[in-house]
């Protein structure tokens, strides 16, 4: 693949750095497996060959120690509290570039020049309208219809209206896919708010920032000129940037599942917002404002940190706790950061959430429960009390995060897709049901 400069993506190569050995110690028999290492973080066991060779499989329900491809997109050290895109640190982005230079970067692999910039900036906002017939979909919902509801429907039925960006195998129709899918994200989102409360739809400015326009399509209506503070427009583009990626979670691992039986690019977006909606992932800034409302005062704190401790009840501390993150994720500091910036320029003093949450997170950052099993807050934990006080309400949290995700996606998909390596994506088993039973005829079944 060439970045829009015309060389080749960095890359760098994964190398074979010795062998490993493994004993079945039942039969006494060994293999030998290939020891991999990437440009950096942990070595991975290549188990390519260890069915054919032995007729094993491993075993790793929720994929805790399994590498499912080699990606030159983003880099997590979780131990560290480090997040790369394409080897800039997710800080350097935030304070310094908008979304989309972040999307550029994602999906072509360099940061643009200003040159550059122009003509990505031109070639999205030219694809930021969506087919009007598209629009009678919105229609076909209920009112009261979840916007991730919504934007499952709607995201699958672009391939329904650009066919001519449908063949995968076409790398100028992929480009034109990820480009569709970054510029008419923020259209359909807006849509499915508009929908919501009833208002008319706002078609898209050209003479706004990608950001800007989101907000306006969004709470602007046609009754009224209207005007975005920068500081909330810098604070959207920020939380845009910084759910733009973050390499293997459960979205994107649909989104490369999906893919890998060669599905069309759009169908695969749609799998990635399905797998975003759940609150264990994508749906936990959502959950995280719910919580803070059951909880309600800093009074009852205690009493939901007890929850959070107790093996016998469901209840866990929303925003709290990451698969990778076992340090403070650093996109959850620059989160906090801009909470504080919004709540100020939209003068909220006391706002009852981030009493909530600011002394939720001091007892949590203090427990022995939470230090022991290294839970920080993530990500999710601060940016839904930034986007309610910028007026979304909670149902629309998970759908901004889909959007600014879309680039992440997009760029993982088309990076499978280049692969060579790239074969459909089928996962075994170990089965536990019956192993084998006489059929019982309908009239001698008890
Ligand atoms: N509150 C209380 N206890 C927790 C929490 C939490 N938020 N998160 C994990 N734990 C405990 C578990 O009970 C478990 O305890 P045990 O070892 O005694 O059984 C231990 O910490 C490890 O948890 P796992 O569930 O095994 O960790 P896993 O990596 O599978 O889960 C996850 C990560 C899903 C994010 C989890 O921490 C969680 O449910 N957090 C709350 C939801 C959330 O905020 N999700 C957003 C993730 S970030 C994102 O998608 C952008």
């Amino acid at each position: 693949m060439e970045s829009s400069k015309g060389r080749p993506v960095w890359r760098g190569e994964v190398k074979q750095v010795g062998t490993i050995t493994v004993t079945d110690d039942t039969t006494g028999k060994t293999v030998k497996l290939p020891l991999l290492e990437g440009e950096t973080g942990p070595r991975a066991i290549d188990v390519r060959k260890l069915y054919a060779e032995t007729g094993y499989f491993t075993f790793d329900p929720g994929f805790t120690s399994t590498a499912s491809c080699e990606s030159a997109i983003t880099y997590i050290d979780g131990d560290e509290g480090i997040l790369l895109h394409r080897g800039y640190a997710i800080q350097d982005l935030a304070e310094n570039c908008d979304y989309l230079e972040v999307c550029h970067l994602l999906l072509r692999g360099e940061l643009p020049n200003p040159q550059q910039k122009e003509e990505f900036e031109r070639t999205i906002t030219y694809h930021t309208m969506v087919h009007e017939q598209l629009s009678r979909f919105y229609s076909g919902f209920r009112r009261d219809a979840h916007p991730m509801a919504v934007m499952c429907g709607v995201t699958g039925a672009l391939s329904a209206f650009y066919h001519d960006s449908t063949d995968i195998l076409d790398p100028r129709q992929r480009m034109i896919a990820a480009h569709r899918l970054i510029a008419k994200m923020p259209t359909m989102a807006a849509m499915a708010y508009k929908y919501s409360v009833g208002q008319p739809f706002m078609y898209p400015r050209n003479d706004l920032s990608y950001a800007e326009n989101f907000l306006y399509m969004t709470f602007g209506t046609p009754c009224e000129t209207w005007k975005v503070d920068p500081v909330l427009a810098r604070a959207m583009d920020k939380i845009f940037i910084l759910h733009a990626d973050h390499e293997q979670n459960a979205s994107t691992s649909t989104v490369r599942l999906a893919g890998s039986s060669h599905a069309n690019p759009f169908a695969c977006i749609a799998s990635g917002i399905a797998a975003l909606w759940g609150p264990a992932h994508g749906g936990a800034n959502e959950a995280v404002l719910l919580m803070l409302e059951e909880i309600g005062s800093v009074e009852r704190i205690p009493e939901f940190i007890k929850r959070a401790k107790d093996k016998n009840d469901p209840f866990r501390l929303m925003g709290f706790g990451h698969r990778v993150y076992k340090n403070y994720d650093p996109r959850a500091k620059i989160m906090r950061q801009t909470c504080y910036e919004v709540l100020d320029v939209l003068g909220i003093k006391d706002e009852p959430h981030l009493a909530i949450a600011m002394e939720l997170e001091k007892i949590a950052l203090e427990d022995p429960y939470f230090v022991e099993k290294k839970l920080y807050p993530n990500v999710d934990f601060y940016s839904g009390i930034i986007l309610k006080a910028m007026g979304f309400p909670t149902s629309m949290f998970t759908v901004l995060f889909a959007l600014a995700r879309t680039v992440g996606w997009i760029s993982q998909w088309q990076e499978m897709i280049e692969d060579p390596q790239q074969k459909i994506g089928r996962p075994r088993q170990l089965y536990t049901g019956n192993p084998g039973r006489p059929f019982v005829p309908l009239n001698k079944r008890g």
